[in-house]
């Protein structure tokens, strides 16, 4: 099933007895599936922000309830899984991912496959006095949680490829810039040609490829010279060409998170969903710019299309 995963990955200190339930009962579905031509239904959850305050442990508890009553096969997430380790101490850091994966161990038997955003990346800030050299510096943090050899990878399921890509990268003012670095571009235009052409596929990262949202971001427009202006922190520097790439290679859904607000750009016959935030208003309040947390629902026919619908979570 997976490129180079093993089944033990994502669960993080699961036992082995956990890791065979889900799995197990994840691949009796999908056969079942397979055999009804039902669609293949898989969740998508972006900006957790997981922490102990504002009572982000119980909110995400509840949206983890609610996804186990939507009928999936799986869950790929969308990166900011916890808030936040990219300024903090290792003590802090690892408190966070502690608390992310205990409630994911204790609330769901979905299969989570890691995203990274910009969130995740451990000290990159460079304002607490970590050293680049601390083993669990930057990505590497992310990595060893979830039993990752690096931050992208791909699987098949249900006849498409799903592909978790990072396009988190460092700037040297120690903040980060949305692309594909060069090692995981050439990984992934090999693996698009190397795929069956008629193989539908979903992309998911953390920063938006192509969306509007990212105009409704404090600090886009330019009085001055009258013009909007788009962070590369915003919004991705290989939109153009990656929406060309996954056009000539029967990518359909491209699935984003990081702004916390929700849109849908068409493109060369791609779909480009930016798809909200779990935790709304980074758990201060449920909406965020008028747009509700939630998750998404996506079901995936055989032919390539695809239905998409968005779940607002209960605000206790
Ligand atoms: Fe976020």
């Amino acid at each position: 099933m997976f490129d180079f995963l093993s089944r033990r990955r994502f669960l993080g200190a699961a036992t082995a007895a956990m890791a065979a339930g889900p799995w197990a009962a994840m691949a009796g579905r999908s056969a079942a599936a397979a055999s009804t031509s039902k669609p293949l239904r898989f969740l998508h959850l972006t900006d957790m922000h997981v922490q102990p305050e504002r009572d982000a442990d119980a909110g995400f508890i509840r949206c983890l309830q609610a996804a186990n009553e939507a009928e999936a096969e799986f869950v790929l997430t969308g990166g900011d899984l916890v808030m936040d380790v990219f300024d903090q101490d290792y003590e802090r850091a690892r408190l966070l991912f502690d608390l992310y994966q205990q409630i994911v161990r204790d609330h769901t038997d979905l299969t989570m496959y890691p995203c990274l955003g910009n969130h995740d990346v451990f000290a990159w800030s460079n304002r607490r006095g970590v050293s680049p050299d601390h083993p669990k510096y930057g990505k590497r943090m992310f990595c060893e949680r979830f039993d990752l050899e690096r931050t992208y990878y791909r699987f098949d399921q249900g006849g498409w490829r799903f592909y978790v890509l990072d396009d988190i990268q460092p700037t040297d003012d120690n903040r980060y810039q949305a692309y594909l670095d060069e090692a995981q571009r050439d990984w992934l235009e090999q693996d698009l040609a190397e795929k069956p052409a008629e193989m539908p596929a979903v992309v998911v990262c953390h920063i938006p490829i192509l969306s509007v949202t990212v105009l409704d971001t404090g600090g886009m427009w330019n009085e001055a010279q009258q013009m909007y202006q788009i962070p590369l922190r915003q919004m991705s520097r290989d939109a153009l060409d990656l929406a060309q790439l996954f056009a000539r290679h029967n990518v359909r859904l491209a699935l984003s998170g990081h702004t916390h607000r929700r849109d849908r750009v068409e493109y060369r016959g791609v779909t480009f969903i930016c798809a909200g935030a779990v935790s709304g208003n980074w758990w201060r309040e449920q909406a965020y710019r008028g747009f509700p947390a939630g998750f998404s629902i996506i079901d995936l026919h055989p032919d390539g299309q695809f239905d998409f619908r968005f779940q607002e979570l209960p605000w206790v």
